[in-house]
């Protein structure tokens, strides 16, 4: 095993944070990672994969774990589906190309979605009306303590919007090694009703869209929209979207009829931050080194030499103008690491 000592993670989280770890190594395998856990220096390491959503607030004072487990294959397949099965390491939408080019759907509408693979099922990662749960088989894993590998059913999984077991109960127990996808073969649905979809194929001049089709709409309405990590430091949507009482959303419409709310159930609508953000001001403005994105306000950027400090100052600043001006709590998406 290769360990490295006192190195920057700069080109590890997507915020560029010129932040420390003490001691950092790769695994490429899953007898690799049962390795590593073993070792007593590794105790309490972060696991880390493409770093797309994690706020490294300062230098670490514990070991980095990075996740480079590869290959994708079709473990099962009929006429109609295939289950797919992926190393936690491979990039997420290079699974998705790599089933489009196979004409494996499910997936199309989670295209250009940063990190890896493992980390996938960590939020239950969604985009466009479809979340990694509509499509999951199962996910194997390893426990940090005992080092044995159990397999996760979806119902072992309690997914919810950008929610799982792996980020409550089990938070830090194990690390995902594998992911396994049921795929459509034939017959794909496809779901074009969700964020612009259908009028962006109509702007391609797509009358009857494939799998492939969908793909190119959405990475279209994402790249128009959302800023690119390699050019400007964030890690997309910093806050969830809150869930609030219908109730609270009906007396919010009346105030604002502009405000755009989704129906979760007979109880619950959902509020889009980005417009609470935007309705704060906080929208393209600048403070020192970060600020909410022009185009995107739920988007928080570090336009250059920010700290971890400096991005969670600040998103506790758009919190609480959120509350002040809305009475509502905004919850971070990101995970902090100290
Ligand atoms: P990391 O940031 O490396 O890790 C995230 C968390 O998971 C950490 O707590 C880490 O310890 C843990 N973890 C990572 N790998 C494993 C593993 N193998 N086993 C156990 N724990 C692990 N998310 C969406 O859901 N929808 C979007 O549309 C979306 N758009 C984005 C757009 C941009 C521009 C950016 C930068 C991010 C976006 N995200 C989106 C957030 C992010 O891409 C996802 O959360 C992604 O799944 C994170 O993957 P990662 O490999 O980078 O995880
Ligand atoms: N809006 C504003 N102002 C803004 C931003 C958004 O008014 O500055 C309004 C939009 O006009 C629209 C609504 O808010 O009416 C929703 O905006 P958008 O479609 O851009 O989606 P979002 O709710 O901001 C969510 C996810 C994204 C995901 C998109 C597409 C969360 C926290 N974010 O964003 O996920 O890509 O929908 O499905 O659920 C991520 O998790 O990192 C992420 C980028």
């Amino acid at each position: 095993m290769e360990v490295k000592n006192q190195i920057s993670l700069a080109e590890f989280n997507t915020f560029g944070l010129a932040v420390d770890a003490p001691l950092f190594t790769e695994v490429t395998s899953s007898l690799a990672l049962q390795e590593v856990l073993k070792d007593p220096r590794f105790e309490n390491a972060l696991i880390l994969g493409g770093g797309s959503n994690v706020l490294l607030l300062q230098h670490l004072s514990r070991p980095v774990i990075k996740i480079s487990i590869p290959g994708i294959r079709i473990v099962e397949e009929n006429d109609q589906a295939a289950i797919v099965s992926a190393g936690a390491g491979v990039v997420w939408h290079d699974l998705v190309m790599w089933s489009i080019v196979n004409n494996l759907g499910g997936i199309e509408n989670l295209s250009l979605i940063p990190g890896l693979v493992g980390a996938a099922p960590i939020q239950n990662i969604g985009a466009y009306g479809v979340e990694l749960s509509d499509v999951f088989y199962n996910a194997i894993a390893i426990g940090r303590k005992t080092g044995d590998s159990k397999i996760f059913k979806a119902e072992d999984c309690a997914f919810g919007y950008r929610d799982s077991v792996f980020k409550n109960e089990l938070k830090d127990e194990y690390v995902i090694t594998t992911l396994r996808l049921s795929l459509t073969k034939s017959n794909h649905k496809l779901h074009l009703e969700y964020g612009g979809i259908s009028q962006t194929l109509d702007e391609m001049g797509v009358i009857a869209p494939t799998i492939d089709d969908v793909a190119r709409a959405v990475i279209r309405i994402r790249s128009a929209k959302l800023p690119d990590p390699t050019k400007l430091g964030n890690a997309g949507s910093f806050f969830k979207n809150p869930i609030v009482l219908k109730s609270k959303a009906t007396q919010m419409a009346e105030e604002f009829p502009s405000m755009p709310a989704y129906t979760i159930d007979k109880n619950f609508t959902k509020i889009p931050a980005g417009w609470l953000i935007e309705q704060t001001g906080f929208k393209g403005k600048v403070f020192g080194n970060v600020g909410m994105h022009k185009n995107q306000a739920l988007v928080l950027v570090n336009y250059g030499a920010a700290t971890g400090t400096e991005l969670w100052e600040h998103a506790q600043r758009v919190m609480a103008a959120v509350l002040s001006k809305f009475d509502i709590e905004l919850e971070p998406e990101v995970n902090l690491i100290n």
